[in-house]
């Protein structure tokens, strides 16, 4: 839970950066009528998301973990003209849910929602051989994240941005001996990250709505 403190902050950056956003706190309402666990990106997150793909201009950007859609729908408002999402939900429930948030922000036309498993979904895409993505947001279960990011790769091309959410879990991250497979998947994703040549990283931490945490972001390099 944040401080109060935290959200008070979170409140004015979007009462004086971010304003009224109709379709997301439609979404925020859908989620919670749902019963979905309220762990999207918070506004000043997805603001976030969607910035970076707008400063790289991505035209393909693939997300791993739809959950309601909120942070579908701030990058897929970054996406031009013929821009496309695909994102990967495993439970059919939130799909739904989602799909009915996107289609409310008038973004039906460029986003895929695709139910099932997201390593068996990116595994299909390998052998469909669907385009590279310029953008790639994993933001499912933590246990898989080296997976997924490994699936990423296969995915990407020179220039593309990966990024990861929770990946700090209020200071977790750094618990070697943690039995908490979130944090050992976490870990697994630092290891894997420091071992790939062709992966940039850093990774920083956040305060606000979600109190501590932090993303890891990526870029492939060449
Ligand atoms: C959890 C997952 C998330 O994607 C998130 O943003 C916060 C928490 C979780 O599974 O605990
Ligand atoms: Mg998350």
């Amino acid at each position: 839970m944040a401080t109060e403190r935290e959200a008070a902050v979170d409140d004015y950056i979007v009462e004086r950066l971010i304003g009224e956003d109709e379709a997301v706190a439609a979404a925020l309402a859908a989620n919670v009528a749902a019963g979905l666990p309220p762990i999207e990106v918070s506004i000043a997150q997805g603001r976030m998301l969607q910035l970076y793909a707008r400063m790289i201009g991505a035209r393909r950007i693939l997300e791993v973990g739809t959950l309601g859609g909120v942070s579908t729908i701030f990058l897929a408002r970054a996406l031009p003209e013929g821009g496309r999402l695909i994102s990967c939900e495993i439970n059919p429930k939130h799909a739904e849910v989602a799909r009915g948030n996107v289609a409310n922000a008038g973004l039906a036309d460029k986003v895929d929602i695709r139910v099932g498993p997201a390593i068996d979904t990116l595994g299909a895409m390998l052998t469909t051989q669907e385009a590279a993505f310029d953008l790639v947001f994993i933001d499912a279960d933590k246990q898989s994240n080296p997976d997924y990011v490994r699936a990423a790769l296969h995915l990407a091309h020179p220039g593309t941005i990966i990024i990861v959410d929770n990946v700090i879990r209020q200071g977790g991250v750094i618990e070697e001996a943690s039995s908490d497979p979130m944090i050992l998947g976490t870990r697994a994703l630092f290891d894997l990250v420091h071992a790939e040549k062709k992966l940039t990283a850093t990774a920083i931490q956040t305060v606000g709505a979600k109190h501590w945490d932090g993303f890891l972001i990526a870029i492939v390099e060449g």
